[in-house]
C-alpha cells in the first residue's frame, strides 16, 4: 500500500488507525507493506516512530507490542516534491523493488491518495509514466481517491477524463466513508435479507423520509476548505447520497460491484433536477452565528479561521427530494446536514402513512401514533421501529412504544474507524462500496444547479441560525409547509 499523504491528519486519524485494526483481526497478510509517501523529507525511521506514536491516540487500548513490531517492520517512507517526476517517483520505484523483494511482495500495489483533489490526476499520471501503474503480468494497480471528487459537475467530469486517460475504470476507487459504516451496508441487508420489509417500501405505504446528518462541531481547523466548499458540496453529493440511493434503490440482481451501483446509479437518474425555482422553494442554506455548543460559547462562522470575514458559504443545508419512478413518486425525502448543530446524529426515519382512523374515532388525530423505522446510522448504531400499542386500563387508549435493536448490545463493541472495509475491499477488488464516475456525474448534476443559484443570488440574511440550535427557520417552513415536521430527537 503507497499512501500519498503519509503525513496528513487522515493517515493518522483513520488509515494506520484502521490497517492496525485489520492486521490484529487477521485480514493482512504476511507479505504486506506499507510505504509512506509526504512533502515532507523524513526518514523512514522517524516516520515509524511517528505513525507508532499517533497511533496511540486512534485505536482502541494499549497498542499490542508484537503487532506494533509486525507494523513497524512494513512500514517505509520517502519524501519530496509531487511534481518532481524526476526525483521523487524514481525514489518510490527503488522503495518498492526493494521492500517487494525484501517481504517476498507479489507486484501488486494499491496506490492510496490522500491529497488535495488537484493533485490526483497528476500524481496517477506520474505514477503511470514510472511503469508502476499499468496492470501487467497478472499483477494489479489500484487507486483509491479520497473525497471531494470535483467541486461540480464540470470539475468532476474533467477529472474522470484525466484519470480515464491513464486508468481503466476498474482500477479507481473513489472512497466514500460513509459506505465503510456497518449501519449503511445494514441497509441492504435489512431491506433484502428480509422479507417483511420489502412489500411496504414504498409509495402505498410511506409517507416520507428524513435523512439527517446532524453535527455539533463547527468548522474547527479545516476552514480553508470549507469556506471554499460549503455543506452542500461537502455532504449532499456523497454521503447523502449514499444514504438516499440505498434506501430508495430497487433489489440488484446480485451483489456483484456493477450490479448494486447499477441500481444505485438509477436513483440518481430518477431524482428530479432542480430548476431555478424549485431551489428557491426547495432548498434552504443557512450559516451559524455564534451561539454555544455543549455550555460551551462558539464563534460566529465568519470569526473562524481561514474564513472571509463577510463568507457567503453556508454551513447548513436542507433540500425536498423527489424521485421520479414507480416506487417513490410523489414520496419526499428531505435531507439536511450542518455544523453546529444541537445534536450529533445521523439516522434515515422511514415515516409510514397513517392507519385509516375509523377505529379509534374517539382518540384525537395527533394521539394516533403513525408507523415509523429509524435507521440510526451514528453515534449509537442499530435500527427501531415505532408502533402503537393500547394503553392499560378500562378504556382504549393508544400510546407510542418502539422496538430496538441497537449494534452495541447485540453484537457487543466492534472497533472500526469505518476504512477497515474499504481499505480490505480494495485490496481484494470489490469495488461494490466505492462510487463510479457515472455516480459522481450524476451527483453533481443534481447538485449544481442548486450551488449555481446559491452563487448567483448570495444569501442576504446569513448568518441566520445560532451555533447549537436546530438550523435557520426556512428548513422547518420547508417541512411545514407540506403539512410536516423535522423530527428533532434521535429515538
Ligand atoms: C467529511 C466532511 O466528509 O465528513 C466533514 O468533509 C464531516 O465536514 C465528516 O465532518 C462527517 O463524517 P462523520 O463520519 O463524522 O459523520
Amino acid at each position: 500500500m503507497v499512501i500519498f499523504g503519509a503525513t496528513g491528519d487522515l493517515t493518522k486519524r483513520k488509515l494506520f488507525p484502521a490497517l492496525y485494526n485489520l492486521a490484529k483481526e487477521g485480514f493482512l497478510p504476511e507479505n504486506f507493506a506499507i510505504v509512506g509517501v509526504g512533502r515532507q523529507e523524513l526518514e523512514t525511521n522517524d516516520f515509524r516512530t511517528k505513525i507508532i506514536d499517533d497511533l496511540k491516540g486512534f485505536i482502541e487500548g494499549a497498542p499490542d507490542k508484537n503487532l506494533v513490531k509486525w507494523f513497524e517492520e512494513r512500514t517505509y517512507y520517502t519524501g519530496g516534491d509531487f511534481d518532481d517526476d524526476k526525483k521523487l517517483f524514481k525514489d518510490i520505484k527503488d522503495l518498492l523493488a526493494e521492500v517487494c523483494e525484501k517481504h517476498e511482495i507479489p507486484q501488486n500495489f494499491f496506490y492510496y491518495l490522500a491529497t488535495p483533489p488537484q493533485l490526483f490526476a497528476n500524481v496517477a499520471g506520474k505514477i503511470y509514466k514510472n511503469g508502476l501503474g499499468k496492470e501487467e503480468n497478472g499483477f494489479w494497480r489500484r487507486f483509491i481517491f479520497e473525497k471531494p471528487f470535483g467541486r461540480d459537475l464540470e470539475s468532476a467530469k474533467k477529472l474522470n477524463h484525466e484519470l480515464g486517460k491513464i486508468l481503466k475504470e476498474n482500477q479507481i476507487y473513489r472512497i466514500d466513508h460513509y459506505l465503510g459504516k456497518e449501519t449503511v451496508q445494514n441497509i441492504l441487508v435489512f431491506r433484502f435479507g428480509n422479507s417483511i420489509f420489502e412489500p411496504i417500501w414504498n409509495r402505498n405505504f410511506i409517507d416520507s423520509v428524513q435523512i439527517t446528518v446532524a453535527e455539533k462541531l463547527g468548522v474547527e481547523q479545516r476552514g480553508g476548505y470549507y469556506d471554499t466548499a460549503g455543506a452542500l458540496r461537502d455532504m449532499i453529493p456523497n454521503h447523502i447520497f449514499q444514504l438516499i440511493t440505498l434506501t430508495a434503490m430497487e433489489p440488484p440482481v446480485s451483489f456483484e460491484a456493477d450490479e448494486v451501483r447499477d441500481e444505485q446509479a438509477k436513483i440518481l437518474h430518477a431524482i428530479q433536477p432542480f430548476s431555478p425555482e424549485d431551489v428557491l422553494h426547495n432548498a434552504v442554506r443557512g450559516q451559524y452565528a455564534a451561539g454555544a455548543t455543549n455550555d460551551k460559547k462558539v464563534a460566529a462562522y465568519r470569526d473562524e479561521q481561514s474564513v472571509a470575514p463577510a463568507s457567503n458559504t453556508e454551513t447548513y443545508a436542507a433540500l425536498k427530494i423527489l424521485i421520479d419512478n414507480w416506487r417513490w413518486a410523489d414520496v419526499p425525502f428531505y435531507v439536511r446536514t450542518g455544523k453546529h448543530l444541537s445534536e450529533k446524529y445521523t439516522t434515515i426515519v422511514i415515516q409510514f402513512k397513517k392507519a385509516p382512523f375509523v377505529l379509534f374515532r374517539d382518540t384525537s388525530i395527533e394521539r394516533l401514533t403513525t408507523n415509523r423505522i429509524v435507521i440510526h446510522i451514528q453515534p449509537d448504531e442499530g435500527i427501531t421501529l415505532h408502533f402503537g400499542a393500547k394503553l392499560p386500563g378500562p378504556i382504549v387508549n393508544m400510546g407510542a412504544v418502539d422496538m430496538d435493536f441497537n449494534y452495541l448490545e447485540h453484537f457487543g463493541k466492534t472497533v472500526s474507524t469505518g476504512y477497515e472495509r474499504l481499505l480490505f475491499d480494495c485490496m481484494t477488488g470489490d469495488a461494490t462500496l466505492f462510487q463510479r464516475a457515472d455516480m459522481v456525474e450524476a451527483s453533481w448534476k443534481i447538485v449544481s444547479p442548486i450551488l449555481d443559484v446559491w452563487q448567483a443570488i448570495p444569501a442576504r440574511d446569513f448568518p441566520n441560525y445560532e451555533a447549537g440550535t436546530w438550523g435557520p427557520p426556512e428548513a422547518d417552513q420547508l417541512l411545514e409547509h407540506d403539512g410536516r415536521h423535522w423530527k428533532n430527537t434521535v429515538d
